[in-house]
């Protein structure tokens, strides 16, 4: 192909210079330089695409607003076309009789939120990225963030997906209700599969009710090993935090000493934010309860008084990736995951391991960002080894390697080497059966 062919209805770039910055998402690894960067707005310029792509032999790479963490957005060799569903068409409609909201992978996921809360509802995903992340994105990777304790994942909050296969065409895979049971979902499959399979256009999401009360506390430790049995206890006990985040000691001391004024303000050694949205989580019998098990932790504990303290804490804790970014450039960010019961002996097991990292994230759910702040020094096979040391400590404590970015580019050896041989087999034999010209993302996940 000597120039790349004009689309219908859409924008095409093919000029090396401006592709560049395509190389990239937010994680640390980058890919190639694509033939082109393609803005389909609607299904005529997708059905051109596939068929080109099938007839010229070259890969087709999804791109939302580029902030992944794990290059799953990024070319891999000399033959592959970007295709950024920015300029994608479609509006948000509200269904409040349904509880579901349709908004096309374009919608940008704050957008997607406001529009719900606008009508009294919630949409609980809630990735870092939330106020500059599409919501192709967050549905191609499965998006996560501190709400998914109590609310799950984006997978929990689908009903369902538009979607473009291999034939070229839009099929829609799911009802707009949460009883939809004729055969298996198609659609949790491509949630999450990072376009492997097919890509995801559009997509009805599920709505419950906007919680109306936050009780937001900051729940400073002494000993940091404190706040290690707290999210199993509280959830033994019937308190189901929306959020439980924490720093680790380092990472609260760099915060302290580098960070914007909210953060110089934090208190503890390390730090707990936990947020309850139960109706009556702000009155006497539920906070009574909660302090009643924290014990002698409860003394030093903070409650946010008012929407401005609220928005401080949590200004802090949305800012510490990119403030850890800006710190150290060439660090990398783990999301390994262990159930919560098992948070003590991941970290005694960290400690085992001596893998110089930094931790802070999602205590709540075991979600951890382990952050090897030195990476970029590392000699890169010890770097791997660490890397790996780490995801087998998550594995042999029932965790997995990833609980949000994905696997990607960045995690792809990782993930082909320690999961279970008949997982990847079936994985391969779905690609093979959905995707068989492999024109879908290649060279990702598998
Ligand atoms: C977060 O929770 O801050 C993110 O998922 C970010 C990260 O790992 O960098
Ligand atoms: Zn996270």
């Amino acid at each position: 192909m000597t120039r790349f062919p004009d689309l219908p209805d859409a924008t095409v770039l093919a000029d090396p210079e401006a592709l560049e910055p395509y190389r990239r998402d937010e994680s640390h690894v980058q890919g190639d330089l694509p033939l082109a960067v393609v803005w389909p707005k609607g299904p005529a310029a997708l059905k051109e695409l596939v068929r080109l792509a099938k007839a010229e032999g070259f890969g087709l790479v999804p791109r939302g607003a580029g902030t992944g963490k794990a290059g799953g957005c990024v070319p891999m060799g000399e033959h592959a076309v970007v295709v950024d569903f920015s300029a994608w068409r479609g509006e948000l409609l509200l269904s409040p009789q349904d509880l579901c909201l349709s908004a096309p992978a374009s919608a940008p996921l704050r957008e997607v939120k406001a529009t719900a809360a606008a009508g009294g509802l919630f949409y609980p995903p809630d990735p870092n990225s939330w106020e500059s992340c599409a919501l192709g994105g967050t549905l191609a990777t499965n998006a996560g963030g501190p709400n998914a304790c109590k609310y799950g994942m984006t997978r929990h909050w689908v009903l369902s997906v538009d979607a473009v296969l291999e034939d070229g065409e839009v099929h829609t895979f799911g009802i707009h209700s949460v009883k939809a049971n004729a055969g298996p979902a198609l659609g949790q499959l491509l949630i999450g599969s990072e376009g492997i399979f097919g890509f995801i256009v559009g997509a009805t999401l599920r709505l419950t009710p906007l919680p109306r009360e936050h009780a937001t506390l900051l729940l400073p430790a002494k000993r940091w090993e404190d706040l290690l049995d707290l999210p199993g206890r509280l959830c033994g006990a019937g308190y189901l935090p929306s959020a439980f985040e924490f720093f680790d000691p380092a990472v609260l001391a760099e915060l302290r000493a580098h960070g914007p004024d909210e953060a110089r303000r934090l208190p503890g050694e390390a730090l707990a934010i936990l947020e309850f949205d139960d109706r009556g989580c702000t009155f006497g019998p539920f906070l009574e309860g909660l302090m009643d098990l924290l014990g002698p932790m409860a003394e030093s504990l903070e409650i946010a008084s008012d929407a401005r303290q609220r928005a401080g804490i949590w200004a802090v804790r949305r800012m510490t990736s990119a403030f850890l970014k800006e710190r150290h450039p060439k660090k990398v960010s783990e999301d390994i995951v262990v159930p919560r019961s098992r948070l003590r002996e991941f970290f005694a097991g960290l400690e085992r391991l001596a893998i110089p990292s930094v931790t802070y994230g999602h205590l709540g759910d075991g979600n951890l960002h382990v952050n090897l702040l030195g990476a970029g020094e590392a000699d890169p096979a010890e770097l791997d080894q660490q890397l790996m040391d780490l995801f087998r400590l998550a594995l042999s404590l029932g965790g997995t390697l990833s609980g949000e970015h994905g696997i990607g580019l960045s995690k792809r050896e990782a993930f082909l080497s320690l999961s279970d041989p008949g997982q990847i087999r079936a994985l391969r034999a779905l690609k093979q059966a959905l995707d068989p010209h492999g024109i879908f993302n290649p060279g990702k996940v598998l």
